[in-house]
């Protein structure tokens, strides 16, 4: 090829290269207005509304749920490219509330029984606790120290996520006045969360293996350790007083192994719930790819469960049955039965599926507040608390898919 030509063909070609950047740059231009214009529409036709949390008084948050518009251009330049609805804005901040909640009481845990580094920093650790929760797996510290981290991360990505939409976070920071565990490890701060009179709701262990039965159509399910589901017992060392005898320090390792099991297997079912109510395919999205690992955790801890020695607490008269034998045992309560069985869902007409249950989307976000207030997390806590999580959750719950 002559070099006149080459010099054609280059220029040919740079031509068609100009071009087509022009076209692509009119089209940008066209997909920006149309951006605008849509998002100027959808402004008008819905009410973008975020809450703010008012922490403080009662009649603050009462009064003080103020509604602002998510600016257009917040929806127009974020991530989304569709915008939030105030069911969305609503759903995220009754999750990253749930989110706090658990990295509090994960944080403890952390601190006298997980591993302590840069991390997930603070405490210093109890040996004698920690070799009782070794008891349920010699890994137990590391899975300690994973789950904290991943709640950490979870409530900073959706607190990050909400301001990225200009929707305000959620800051639960003036309620952290809890005392700390004065075990030899645990720092003293104030906490959200009370690890120290807990009434553990052990029936998750017998819903996973039901094959007939589902709490979305009704049923209910005998408890593991019916004694954890009455009275108030310590899941981590109260003081160093604590740490003996040795069954009584292993009856509290137990404790936790089985509020483990309670916490995730909650917000396994917590995010499918709501995922049914959330408009946005983005929030969606951040719902189905954090709740997994909700259940990533609950499997491990359903495991570990399983391995809590069986002892009466000579201290508390608490007992941790054997769980293999009877009147345990069996297909309800047998330990190494560890995956979801089938089960009926929707309807019992259909054939058995192995499941997350419950998932009904009804009052999803009142039901875990209610478990968690039930399960003494929350004891010591103020009414302010308590209102402004009823609230988070009753406008978490009032979202309308599409609306
Ligand atoms: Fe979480
Ligand atoms: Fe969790």
């Amino acid at each position: 090829m002559s070099s006149a030509t080459i010099r054609e063909r280059s220029s040919k070609s740079n031509k068609l290269q100009q071009a087509q950047r022009a076209q692509a740059e009119r089209k940008d231009q066209r997909s920006m207005e149309h951006e605008a214009q849509r998002a100027k529409r959808t402004t008008s036709r819905r009410s973008f509304l975020r809450t703010s949390v008012a922490v403080g008084a009662a009649t603050t948050i009462s009064s003080g749920l103020l509604t602002t518009a998510v600016p257009a251009f917040a929806r127009a330049s974020g991530t989304s490219s569709s915008g939030l609805t105030k069911g969305d804005v609503a759903i995220l901040r009754f999750l990253a509330a749930a989110e706090i909640i658990e990295s509090d009481l994960w944080q403890q845990y952390n601190e006298l029984g997980g591993i302590q580094d840069k991390e997930v920093p603070g405490g210093s650790g109890s040996a004698i606790y920690t070799r009782h929760l070794l008891k349920l797996d010699t890994d137990m510290s590391q899975y300690i120290h994973d789950n904290t981290e991943d709640e950490i991360s979870h409530f900073t990505f959706i607190d990050a996520y909400l301001k990225s939409q200009g929707a305000d976070p959620v800051n639960l920071d003036h309620f952290r006045h809890l005392p700390s565990s004065k075990a030899t490890g645990a720092q003293q701060i104030g906490r959200l969360t009370n690890l120290m009179q807990l009434t553990v709701d052990t029936s998750w262990w017998t819903r996973y293996r039901s094959r007939t039965e589902n709490p979305d159509l009704g049923d209910t399910f005998a408890q593991a350790v019916p004694g954890l589901s009455k009275g108030q017992f310590p899941a981590i060392p109260r003081s160093d007083d604590d740490l003996e005898p040795r069954d009584h320090i292993q009856a509290i390792a137990n404790t936790a192994g089985f509020h483990f099991g309670f916490i995730e297997q909650g917000g396994s079912s917590l995010y499918p719930s709501l995922a049914q109510r959330v408009t946005n395919p983005e929030v969606l999205r951040i719902l189905l790819s954090i709740g997994p690992t909700e259940t990533s955790h609950f499997q491990t801890w359903h495991d570990k469960a399983g391995n809590a020695p069986s002892l009466t607490d000579p201290k508390s008269g608490l007992v941790f049955p054997n769980l293999n034998a009877a009147p345990f045992g069996g297909q309800d309560f047998q330990t190494n039965l560890i995956m979801p069985e089938p089960t009926v869902f929707l309807n019992r007409k259909f054939p058995p599926v192995s499941i997350i249950r419950p998932t009904q989307t009804e009052g999803a976000a009142m039901g875990a507040v209610k478990a968690l207030t039930d399960d003494g997390l929350f004891i010591g806590q103020s009414p302010e608390f308590l209102a402004l999580l009823n609230d988070l959750a009753q406008q978490a719950d009032a979202a309308v898919r599409g609306a």
